[in-house]
């Protein structure tokens, strides 16, 4: 497949890269495709140090998500709409994956969700008509993921409404040794997946714990 990473310049984009890029063709976005080029020299790099290949390129974002198959959204919420408004004149059919979490800081992380229920049902009512949102990997840690090691277990819970979209995110989730996917329903439970995470780093916090992650037992 080919995977568009938007904002694939950043802490998760890179783990996404690392863990897919054996099998598929991984087209890291960013707003600048400079720093998209540079990004994927360093991942393909980091492959190699992992005596690993793949096939990662830097684009910007709209020439990324371009005839895709799926589109990662790995962009803070308060700039996700700027990014889908250019990459709007090129989507079509592909399978838009958000890892969004809106949420805020004051004494403790908080879940801060809009107005339609979850930031993955807000980023619906952005996209143009027919197309579909899986929500996934919120509560995975990018240091994990890029880590590559396979000792590491996390269960990722992926919620969408179009069945065809969900089965191919969960395949692809499958693809990744250390990742588990689970099916947690429609869409309208993302806002109960999206509210993990504030929990995860206020328990990080708190606990002194590096880079937690969910396992259902
Ligand atoms: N980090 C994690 O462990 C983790 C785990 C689960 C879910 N998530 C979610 O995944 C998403 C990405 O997280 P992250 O930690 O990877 O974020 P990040 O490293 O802070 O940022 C990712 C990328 O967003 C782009 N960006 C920054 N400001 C922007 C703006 N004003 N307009 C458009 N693009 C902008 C940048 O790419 P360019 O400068 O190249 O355009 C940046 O590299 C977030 O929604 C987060 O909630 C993160």
């Amino acid at each position: 497949m080919k995977i568009a990473i938007l904002g694939g310049t950043g802490d998760i984009g890179e783990g996404f890269a690392l863990n897919w890029a054996a099998r598929h063709q991984i087209r890291i976005g960013s707003r600048k495709s400079e720093k998209a080029e540079i990004a994927a020299e360093q991942y393909r790099e980091a492959l190699s140090d992992h005596e690993l290949k793949g096939g990662i390129q830097g684009f910007d974002n709209r020439t990324a998500a371009e005839g895709a198959d799926v589109i990662i959204l790995t962009v803070p919420y308060t700039h996700v709409s700027g990014v889908i408004d250019t990459v709007r004149p090129v989507l079509k059919d592909q399978i838009i994956v958000s890892p969004v979490v809106p949420m805020i800081k004051n004494e403790y992380f908080e879940y801060n969700p809009p107005k339609q229920g979850s930031a993955a049902e807000e980023i619906l009512e952005m996209l143009p008509h027919g197309m579909s949102v899986v929500a996934a990997y919120h509560t995975i840690a990018s240091g994990r993921l890029c880590s590559l090691d396979p000792a590491f277990k996390c269960d990722v819970l992926i919620c969408g409404d179009d069945r065809r979209s969900k089965d191919a995110i969960i395949a692809l989730t499958d693809e990744v040794e250390c990742l588990r996917p689970l099916d947690a329903g429609p869409l309208a439970a993302a806002k109960m997946i999206e509210s993990l995470t504030p929990l995860l780093l206020n328990l990080a916090m708190l606990n002194h714990l590096k880079d937690p992650g969910i396992k259902v037992l």
